[in-house]
């Protein structure tokens, strides 16, 4: 577990990264990770005269890192130090930057995945109803909501592994709204879910979408989408985005269908696994 001296560190670190490139170089779940004390996660610092100058962090679960040098102490081969910290890891390139992918790429590593951010503007509420759609009920339904979430995306890295804790952990964050958790219903219970989320500059998100195999290729997944949108648009919000792999071509033309359009991509830079060379 971090030292909270040190925790307030990284995430000073954090936000002069963010200031320089324009770019957030941790994501949600690993900054949630510095004040927690997951034990698949590794935290690693790299100090110069007392001063944070680099910051790495591996999570054994997703088999994935992300790391960060400060922008002033770049190209003096501390984050090939950091690298070698989390070898063995994936590691994410937010925005795709192209220092950092040259940084990767002459490292032996290669675009593994490629994660996508779609956006579309949000029109004021249309006030349609969507019948069989209603807010999601935590006392009795988040087991169900689990067992969607682990049938829908049983292939997905990191979303495969979405816990009760990780749950709990969001519907405890400031944003959580119950009634922006949206579910639908079958005789054998949940069928599946739409989560927003509501940003606290106003922005809506697809934070998740997932429908249970039993109900997919029904147009439930649609639905399930327009409800949440109308939702956002009720309360305010004037654009949505999410994220979705570009491999999930399904997900993909659903959402291009709906009007969301790429705007930026992050990407996984992982050993060749065809290179035996498997720095
Ligand atoms: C990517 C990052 C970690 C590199 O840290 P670093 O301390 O500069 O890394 P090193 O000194 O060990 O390696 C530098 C090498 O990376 C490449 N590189 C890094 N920045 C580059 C840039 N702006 N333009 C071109 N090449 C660059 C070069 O190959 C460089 O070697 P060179 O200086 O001999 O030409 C740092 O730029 C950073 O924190 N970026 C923001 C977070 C991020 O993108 N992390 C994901 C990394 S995949």
């Amino acid at each position: 577990m971090l030292a909270s001296d040190d925790i307030d560190r990284i995430r000073h670190l954090v936000s002069i990264v963010a200031d320089a490139d324009g770019e957030q170089p941790l994501n949600e779940d690993a900054t949630l990770a510095l004040a927690g004390d997951d034990p698949a996660v590794s935290h690693h610092l790299l100090d110069e005269a007392g001063e944070l100058i680099g910051y790495a962090q591996s999570n054994a679960r997703h088999g994935t890192a992300q790391l960060l040098v400060h922008p002033l102490r770049r190209r003096r081969g501390h984050g090939g130090r950091l690298l070698l910290d989390v070898a063995g890891h994936g590691v994410w390139a937010f925005g795709d930057l192209p220092g950092a992918r040259r940084f990767a790429t002459t490292r032996g590593l290669a675009e593994r995945r490629r994660l996508l951010v779609m956006e579309r503007p949000l029109e004021p509420p249309s006030g349609a109803v969507f019948e069989g759609v209603r807010p999601f009920d935590p006392a009795s339904e988040a087991e169900q909501l689990l067992a969607v979430n682990a049938a829908a995306f049983d292939w997905h890295p990191e979303q495969a592994h979405f816990s009760r804790a990780d749950l709990d952990a969001r519907m405890a964050e400031d944003w959580y709204d119950p009634a922006g958790l949206l579910v639908s219903a079958d005789a054998d219970g949940l069928t599946g879910f739409h989560w927003t989320k509501r940003h606290p500059d106003g922005r809506g998100e697809v934070y998740i979408l997932a429908t249970h195999p039993r109900a997919q290729g029904t147009g439930l997944g649609r639905r399930l989408l327009a409800a949440g949108l109308e939702h956002l648009a009720a309360t305010g919000s004037a654009t949505v985005h999410l994220y979705v792999e570009a491999s999930n071509a399904r997900a993909v033309e659903l959402y291009e269908r709906a009007g969301f359009a790429v705007v930026h991509r992050d990407v996984l830079y992982a050993p060749d696994p065809r290179s035996s060379d498997d720095r």
